[in-house]
């Protein structure tokens, strides 16, 4: 069986290192001790030690937001992954929408760092999903087909089932309401059968989708309740840490049920 998982990127949202610390003991009294599912928290690059060393012994994980698409060389501003490692991160988020649109993050690119992140023992979280205008055109299948396969393009079928695909449609992302439910499983299921497709069963099977985008204490009962939604991706409303363990609670309810 899958284990679900919940996780919080904090994006930029906190952008000083004493609100950093204390919401990550916040979170660590709240939740370090509950071990029915997986969770994760993403802070920004130069906080990764402090909140690691915070959350070490409690379980929690710890990643990164980002990382560079090569190990090693002349790329100002970059992190490699090798820094990631020694910094015990466990995750590394690819291609979230923003690293796309801001940062025209390309699927090539994405599919470097998928298969560096591998190479150096970092679970990726592929971030993927359709915008507005894809959807306005009835285009969403094409582009989560297109963005699937790029991101596992030449890796190996034994180590695919390290990755996690998250499914964040652009258009609710920072916004008041999440995807409908039943259009999320719709999806989720749409991406795992374009895997075992192309790649079969077992790694279809095996690769944990996760749904992102505007996820509260109020909509993750929901969305968690279809059967290919392995857990849920939190931007805003993890920033608090009441927050975070309900989310957390209404996974692993639905969970057991
Ligand atoms: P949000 O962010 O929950 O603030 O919409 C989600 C995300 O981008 O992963």
């Amino acid at each position: 069986m899958r284990k679900k998982i919940v996780g919080a990127s904090w994006k930029m949202h906190i952008n000083s290192i004493k609100n950093g610390l204390e919401l990550a003991k916040e979170i660590k009294d709240y939740v370090g001790n509950i071990d029915d599912i997986e969770m994760f928290i993403l802070p920004a690059f130069p906080m990764i030690k402090l909140i690691a060393d915070i959350l070490k012994g409690t379980s929690i994980k710890w990643g990164a937001q980002n990382m560079c698409f090569s190990e090693k060389g002349a790329y100002t501003g970059e992190v490699p992954p090798q820094i990631l490692k020694e910094l015990e991160c466990n995750y590394v988020e690819i291609g979230h929408a923003e690293r796309r649109m801001l940062f025209n993050e390309r699927d090539e690119t994405v599919n470097k760092k998928v298969k560096l992140s591998l190479k150096y023992g970092l679970i990726p979280i592929v971030c993927i999903g359709e915008t507005q205008e894809d959807l306005d055109n009835n285009f969403q299948n094409v582009k989560l087909r297109t963005q699937v396969l790029w991101a596992l393009n030449g890796i190996e079928k034994q180590e695919m089932r390290e990755i996690i695909f998250a499914y964040e449609p652009v258009w609710a992302i920072g916004k008041q309401k999440t995807a409908d439910p039943e259009y999320v499983q719709s999806m989720h299921s749409f991406i795992r059968n374009v895997i075992i497709e192309n790649y079969g069963y077992e790694a279809g099977n095996s690769i944990r989708i996760i749904y992102g985008g505007s996820v509260s204490p109020e909509s993750a009962s929901l969305l968690t309740k279809y059967g290919d939604v392995d857990g849920l991706f939190v931007g805003r409303f993890g920033l608090n840490a009441q927050n975070f363990k309900s989310i957390v609670q209404s996974v692993i309810k639905n969970n057991i049920k």
